[in-house]
């Protein structure tokens, strides 16, 4: 059962409405649900029964330090893409040989420091880079594992910018390469050459293009065995979509619909699963959306309501600088009211206080019809959200706080004008 529903007009998180929250905390506010995090995780433990596997949250799409305690102790390991992340991952509480570190352009000083720290293995992208790699870890006296990230040319449809495995992409080495690479990566000192690694893109909706990664992925795997390279580690990545539209049902609502229909995370991956389950590899995964996304909600404040000749705008004291997904990627996300009040739908531009266009949350959107003080939630807002914030506009960042039943606590407070 969802964490988020209305209990006579207003809406709750939990056992929180979500009123309370703004009354506490001021507003915009990030708000996240425990139950949902943890709901979430199971979910997607769930997809992959059955097929030995790790799953290494990727720390990039939410990177709260209490969140990142919550999801260690449920005993995943973390995926890293900097120092900094490593860092803040092994202060929460990961072990260190349950992080891996993906990502194309990693520093000396950070490799040094994964090494030092003694991570579990490094998703390469480049031959130069494991060259890099090995004569660090030689200077350190240490051996590195690395999973060569592999570019399988596939399309996985989405948003141009977080679609990673097309040819002309930056990620990965070309899949057809990946003999040649890895052969000379095990003749070097001190590389241990683990397998391989492929992170499609994000927010895939189709199982068919895991499917087809997984195909790709096992005939490769055949071929570098064929090959003389032992292939013992898999990572598939992340990327499993999320449902935004229409995520809050009520029949005060307006019905969203999204293009195709939402699948759990265990119907989109199910094929890939049984692909995958043949290779006779761990399989390491690298969820990150699908593990935070639910469990957030940026909620705003109306100030003001202005109308033109040609639209309704409702001005939120929330913009882009807290939440730049829609400006961004067009991203949905739905918008309630955090009181219903049975009036009628109007179309509006949910937009912020930035002094560009591209502020906005949401253009010609039917919601009941609002006004200066209501409250707003904005929902699946807990994966690129707070991460992704700025202080553009030298607007300091909202707060955090995460709702466990009745009870709510800061986890980040809000920034001062002073800190900026
Ligand atoms: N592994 C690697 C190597 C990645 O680069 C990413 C995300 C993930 C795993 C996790 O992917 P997920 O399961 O979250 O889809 N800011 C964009 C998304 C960028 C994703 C970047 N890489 C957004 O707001 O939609």
């Amino acid at each position: 059962m969802s964490a988020y529903g209305y209990r006579e007009r207003k809406f709750f998180v939990e056992d929180v409405p979500f009123d309370a929250l703004a009354a506490a905390y001021g507003t915009p506010l990030y708000v996240y649900s425990k139950k949902t995090i943890l709901g979430d995780i199971r979910r997607i433990e769930q997809a992959f029964h059955g097929l030995p596997h790790l799953t290494y949250y990727a720390v990039k799409a939410n990177a709260n330090p209490a969140l990142l305690r919550l999801i260690a102790g449920e005993g995943l390991g973390a995926d890293v893409g900097s120092r900094g992340e490593l860092w803040r991952a092994l202060q929460e509480g990961f072990p260190p040989e349950r992080c891996t570190f993906s990502g194309v352009g990693k520093r000396d000083d950070e490799i040094l420091y994964a090494l030092e720290q003694g991570i579990l293995a490094f998703n390469v992208e480049s031959t130069q880079e494991i060259e890099v790699i090995n004569e660090l870890a030689a200077q350190v006296n240490k051996r590195a594992r690395i999973l060569l990230r592999v570019n399988l040319d596939i399309d996985a449809g989405g948003h141009a910018y977080v679609s990673t495995s097309l040819r002309h992409n930056k990620f990965g080495m070309p899949h057809a390469r990946a003999l040649e690479v890895l052969r000379h990566a095990a003749s070097l000192s001190n590389i241990d050459v683990g397998g391989v690694h492929s992170h499609i893109g994000s927010q895939i909706t189709k199982p068919a293009v895991f499917t087809k990664a997984a195909e790709a992925i096992a005939a490769l795997v055949s071929g570098l065995r064929a090959g003389g390279v032992p292939v013992h580690d898999v990572d598939f990545g992340g990327g499993f979509g999320i449902q935004y539209h229409g995520f809050v049902h009520h029949r005060s609502l307006p019905a969203e619909h999204a293009e195709e229909a939402h699948l759990s995370t265990a119907e989109l991956l199910q094929p890939a699963v049984e692909v995958l389950r043949s290779l006779g590899c761990t399989v390491s995964i690298q969820p990150g959306r699908s593990i935070v996304a639910h469990g957030g909600v940026l909620l705003t404040r109306v100030l003001y309501r202005k109308e033109t000749a040609e639209k309704i705008f409702l001005i939120q004291d929330g913009a882009m600088n807290d939440l730049i997904r829609p400006a961004l990627y067009h991203a949905h996300h739905q918008i309630v009211p955090v009181e219903l009040v049975g009036a009628p739908f109007e179309t509006v531009d949910v937009v912020g206080p930035v002094c560009e266009s591209g502020d906005f949350f949401a253009h010609d959107r039917r919601i009941q019809v609002m006004q200066r003080g209501d409250l707003m939630a904005l929902m699946c807002a807990g994966a690129y959200g707070y991460v992704q914030s700025s202080t553009y506009n030298a607007r300091p960042r909202p707060a955090e706080v995460l709702v466990d039943g009745g009870t709510h606590t800061v986890i980040r407070r809000r920034q001062t004008v002073e800190e900026l």
